[in-house]
């Protein structure tokens, strides 16, 4: 059922042998529902990246951005680490200002946020309180493998969603899988990978139609795709919304994230949230980021032109590219493992989507800035004339 995760990602996947067989052995018990669970073993084409320092590397494996995040950036942490070093003492608890930032930037009241330790702790956040063994799942699929962990780690039941269009919403077709005692619905809007998007009058009619149903939309590459549901946080008390500074803001390695939803979720979350767990030098860059929202307009109009680039580019090659709103395609190829093998050897680092259910032809490319693209196009040429 799951492939692998997508930061990590790997070969972690589920009834493998090996996975926790030594039961009635004497030793510590983990929960029983996490037997059919392998470790977690990621893959990070960063190891690759580190082995080649002579080559100037494009990972455009993980959806990350591809240019530094906003100069100011750099300057709020140079300014804190040289004027108040205080890594000695424990971040913001509850990362107050940056809430105060980002009730401005979502137009809500700093009451409906909670900043967390990248948008993973935001979705673990929410299955950690809402689930339990036994609980019904629907996630469209494909889908951003590794919320799966944390569905499982609750002992609760994944159940997968196939639209008749991979490419396609289909939610008349979701709406025949929930029922009443569904107790969570993953939509991550656009999707991750297929680049499926959901409108607020869709989320609204499923909201209105399941009131007993919590509804976590996952909102990642918001930034590029420009639409949200946000609007009907409060409205409705079913939907949680997140958001992550990992993608368009660039700055991944900080572990900045953020979920919106209404007073009574709210009220749950805040009683195993850890205001602690989002580290300081993260608030800050994270702050910075928002003062320059001109700089991050700026990239995902860059975003823009190089998809439309790409697609018509690979056309020309009788490579066919399926644009989404996010900062990433789908390109089909003959041989997604070889090709993906010979363009890491020109430096060029894409994700093979092949081994997912229905994608099997896919390889998904994170989207650079338009210069760079010229440079991974002449890049993927060398590699297309060995494939
Ligand atoms: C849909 C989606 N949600 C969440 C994440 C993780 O984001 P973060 O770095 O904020 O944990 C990703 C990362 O690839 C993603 O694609």
């Amino acid at each position: 059922m799951r492939g692998s995760t997508e930061p990590g990602n790997g070969s972690r996947s589920m009834n493998i042998a090996g996975a926790d067989s030594h039961r009635g052995e004497a030793h510590p018990e983990p929960a029983r529902w996490l037997d059919n669970l392998a470790p977690y073993d990621p893959v990070s084409s960063l190891d690759k990246i580190w082995a080649k320092p002579q080559q100037i590397p494009f990972k455009l494996d993980w959806n990350e951005s591809t240019i530094p995040p906003a100069p100011g950036v750099y300057r709020a942490i140079v300014n804190f680490l040289s004027h108040s070093n205080h890594l000695n003492w424990y971040p913001e608890l509850g990362s107050h200002s940056l809430c105060h930032a980002l009730s401005n930037y979502v137009d809500l009241p700093e009451e409906n946020i909670l900043v967390t330790n990248g948008s993973d702790d935001a979705l673990e956040l929410v299955c950690k309180t809402y689930l339990e063994p036994g609980n019904r799942v629907v996630v469209p699929m494909p889908t951003y493998t590794h919320f799966l962990v944390y569905v499982e780690a609750r002992g609760a039941q994944v159940v997968p969603f196939y639209s008749s269009d991979l490419f396609d919403s289909a939610v008349d077709e979701l709406r025949q899988v929930l029922t009443q005692d569904t107790k969570l619905v993953y939509l991550v809007n656009p999707n991750n990978p297929t680049g499926v998007t959901y409108s607020a009058g869709e989320v609204a009619g499923l909201l209105e139609s399941f009131p007993n149903t919590l509804f976590l939309v996952d909102e990642a590459y918001f930034e590029f795709h420009g639409e949200t549901v946000m609007g009907l946080v409060g409205r409705y008390e079913n939907l949680v919304v997140t958001r992550t500074f990992s993608k368009c803001f660039g700055i991944a390695g900080l572990r900045m994230g953020y979920l919106c939803t209404g007073p009574s979720v709210m009220r749950q979350l805040k009683k195993l949230f850890n205001p602690k767990s989002v580290n300081r030098l993260g608030q800050i860059a994270a702050m910075a980021c928002l003062e320059d929202l001109d700089y991050y307009r700026a990239f995902v109009r860059e975003v823009t032109q190089a998809k439309e680039l790409f697609r018509s580019e690979m056309a020309k090659r009788g490579l066919n590219v399926i644009i989404t709103p996010a900062n990433f395609v789908n390109m089909k190829v003959p041989d997604p493992p070889r090709f993906c093998r010979l363009l890491e050897e020109e430096g060029v680092y894409v994700r093979d989507r092949s081994s997912l259910p229905r994608m099997e032809s896919y390889v998904r490319v994170s989207i650079p800035s338009v210069s760079q693209m010229h440079e991974v196009i002449r890049r993927i040429d060398r590699a297309l004339a060995r494939l």
